[in-house]
């Protein structure tokens, strides 16, 4: 985002210079992850939240912003082992290289820097909402426990899970950057649920993504849900249309786990030819639609447009 070019590379800079400690592990293991790149979509929305609404800048909101990027790298960190996924952002994941105790740790290690980070931004407020979302995000991580291998999950209970798990961090990284520069309540409450649709539409997309995607698109693996029996929304709407055979199929491959190679490449023809994969996209589309709309209630200019350009991304990454 080249608007805010700058202000990008002094969270760069922050990331890095807090990755440091003497223990060599520590940022070893951070500089591997956070060299391979990632998309940054938390501290832009920091970022450009702050500007929407009137801020200037500077350095508590790139502080803001770097602490946000570290809870999410935190979580990826405990995510992969929990997932036990062997790629993220097109490299081997941190635990194939250094294995499940040290990437459980050093996400501890990055958890507890960023609150370091958010007391330095000296706004109780900040630590608030992003203290309650790092609650939220495990609480959700922890519910989706209970959720594998239930083919039957209401969609009511995934979106709780997709609202825990990703979109409170998106929800918090707006807000607080709004916070920060308009200290307004109402505005910062819009640029919250602007954050919040985003991060609907934006796991409602990746969950999709994980039947049919790219993988040296999205770099990790397409099947991971599908491996582990996670039931996402394309295959809880194509078990809904399912008739009797292929409800069968769905309840033994994510329910009872029994699975054989071509049983994937089987998922994803039902989840396109049921229409699964299109009503999955629709649901992300209106999110997305809901988000402009918060945006529009609270931001302007130049960054509310980059805002409004970031919802249609969610949705276009899809293609
Ligand atoms: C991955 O998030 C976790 C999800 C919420 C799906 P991103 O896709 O934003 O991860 P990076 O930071 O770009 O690698
Ligand atoms: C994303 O979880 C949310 C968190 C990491 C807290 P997922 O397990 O759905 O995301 P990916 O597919 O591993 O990125
Ligand atoms: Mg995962
Ligand atoms: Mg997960």
């Amino acid at each position: 985002m080249s608007l805010l070019q700058d202000e990008l590379a002094d969270v760069e800079t922050i990331l890095a210079e807090r990755a440091a400690s003497p223990v060599a592990t520590i940022p070893d293991l951070t500089s591997y992850l956070i060299a391979a790149g990632g998309k940054r979509l938390r501290p832009v929305l920091t970022l450009a939240s702050a500007r929407a609404v009137g801020g200037r800048g500077g350095d508590a909101v790139a502080k803001l912003a770097a602490a946000v990027e570290f809870i999410h790298t935190a979580t990826l960190l405990h995510d992969d082992v929990v997932d036990d996924s062997d790629l993220r952002r097109g490299k081997a994941a941190a635990k194939n290289v250094w294995g499940a105790a040290a990437s459980i740790l050093v996400g501890d290690f990055l958890f507890a820097r960023s609150f370091t980070l958010m007391v330095e931004t000296q706004d109780l407020r900040i630590l608030d909402i992003l203290s309650r979302a790092s609650c939220v995000i495990a609480e959700g991580e922890v519910r989706q426990l209970a959720a594998l291998g239930r083919p039957d999950l209401p969609v009511p209970e995934y979106m709780a899970i997709v609202e825990a798990k990703t979109a409170a961090l998106f929800e918090a990284a707006a807000r607080a950057g709004a916070l920060t520069g308009c200290n307004d309540e109402k505005i910062s409450d819009s640029m919250g649920e602007y954050g919040r649709r985003l991060g609907r539409a934006f796991q409602l997309v990746d969950d999709l993504l994980d039947y049919g995607g790219l993988t040296s698109v999205i770099g990790k693996a397409v099947g991971d849900d599908f491996r582990e029996g996670k039931l996402t929304l394309p295959v809880l709407y194509a078990r809904e249309a399912a008739d009797a055979r292929d409800r069968k199929f769905w309840d033994r491959v994510m329910g009872a786990r029994e699975q054989n190679e071509s049983d994937l490449a089987h998922a994803i023809h039902l989840i396109r030819s049921s229409g699964a994969a299109e009503r999955t996209l629709e649901a992300a589309r209106m999110e997305a639609a809901a988000a402009r709309s918060a945006l529009g209630r609270a931001a302007r200019g130049e960054f509310h447009d980059e805002l409004a350009g970031l919802a249609d991304y969610c949705v276009n990454r899809a293609f």
